[in-house]
């Protein structure tokens, strides 16, 4: 049975678990996924062969770095390179490299929520690419795109690399999106990797290795629920399951329950009931076509300047301008 009054929320997470758990269907958001453990799965499937996506959209960085390098300096005017997400910043730093190699005038700013994080990108940075001017900004993406907003006339160039974009929804992406463009000039520009469509037998590779990475990656939601809200999720008692469809794009995870069986978390004074494959959505992995991304754009103030692919076409950087 589950309960039927709301508890008093001490945290979002609390409160979205407590809300996804409780609603048929069972869903969890993938952004709880990164924790310290999650992270490091993470990056575990960027290193997997099948997981296609970051070393082709490092190929198409190292490929177009000079073309990239003239759209972003614009006749070599001063910006701000903000990157939103930056993590350890590896495919980042083949921009960051080829510009501080072409003496390029900019400052590059990578947004986290994480001092500690920042922290450690700036020293990294400055041992790896001598010369570059790093300027972290603390905190989440609009509170510091705000900043930049009332406290700048200097162009802003806008990274939202890995497709991240493709872990919301399209209404969701459409927000995001107009929330960015909200904060932009008509000269500034945004730099966005979107995922393609393709054979579908590559994408469901890309989620679902034989090794089980993207299994425990998906499950560490659950391991965070245990362990932060004194439950006892039993984690072999659930299965990882992708799906792909190919209309619309989307590639969903979920966790399936083996069995019937009940869970408790303590902190929510919550008992949850699960039948026999029963699912949790857990993350959706949106795949895109040049029509899905114009239409996004669009419905979102934006206009496609330009794109930039490799030879596979299985992934592609866009840029952006603001539309008039
Ligand atoms: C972070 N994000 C773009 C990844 C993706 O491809 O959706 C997360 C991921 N999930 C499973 N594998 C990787």
């Amino acid at each position: 049975m589950q309960n039927e009054t709301e508890p008093k929320f001490t945290s979002q997470f609390q409160r979205e678990v407590y809300q996804g758990l409780t609603a048929y269907p069972k869903y969890l958001s993938s952004k709880y996924i990164y924790d310290k453990a999650g992270d490091k799965l993470f990056q575990d499937i960027m290193a997997m062969p099948t997981y296609y996506l970051t070393d082709t959209e490092f190929l198409i960085l190292e490929k177009h770095k000079e073309e990239i390098a003239s759209y972003f300096s614009n006749g070599d005017s001063f910006f701000h390179l903000i990157e939103m997400g930056a993590g350890d910043g590896k495919k980042t730093k083949i921009l960051l490299r080829h510009f501080t190699e072409k003496d390029i005038n900019f400052t590059f700013r990578p947004i986290d929520i994480s001092q500690n994080a920042l922290d450690s990108l700036k020293k990294n940075l400055e041992i790896e690419i001598p010369g570059l001017k790093t300027e972290p900004l603390q905190g989440t993406y609009f509170e510091t795109l705000e900043t930049l907003h009332f406290n700048s006339e200097e162009r802003k160039v806008i990274l939202f690399l890995g497709s991240n974009i493709g872990n919301l929804l399209h209404e969701q992406a459409i927000e995001f999106l107009s929330k960015v463009q909200s904060y932009m000039q008509p000269n500034d520009l945004l730099f966005i990797g979107f995922d393609q469509k393709k054979n579908p037998q590559t994408i469901l590779n890309a989620y679902n290795d034989q090794e089980g990475i993207t299994a425990a990656f998906n499950k560490n939601l659950l391991v965070r629920i245990n362990r932060e809200l004194h439950a006892n999720f039993k984690l072999d008692k659930f299965i990882h399951w992708e799906v792909y469809d190919p209309e619309t794009g989307t590639a969903k995870s979920f966790l399936v329950s083996k069995e019937n069986q009940k869970v408790h978390i303590a902190d929510l004074g919550l008992n949850l009931s699960f039948e026999a494959w029963e699912t949790i959505h857990t993350e959706i992995s949106q795949k895109y076509d040049d029509q899905t991304v114009k239409w996004l754009a669009e419905k979102s103030g934006l206009q496609v300047i330009t794109e930039f692919t490799d030879s596979t076409n299985y992934y592609k950087n866009y840029l952006f301008k603001k539309s008039v």
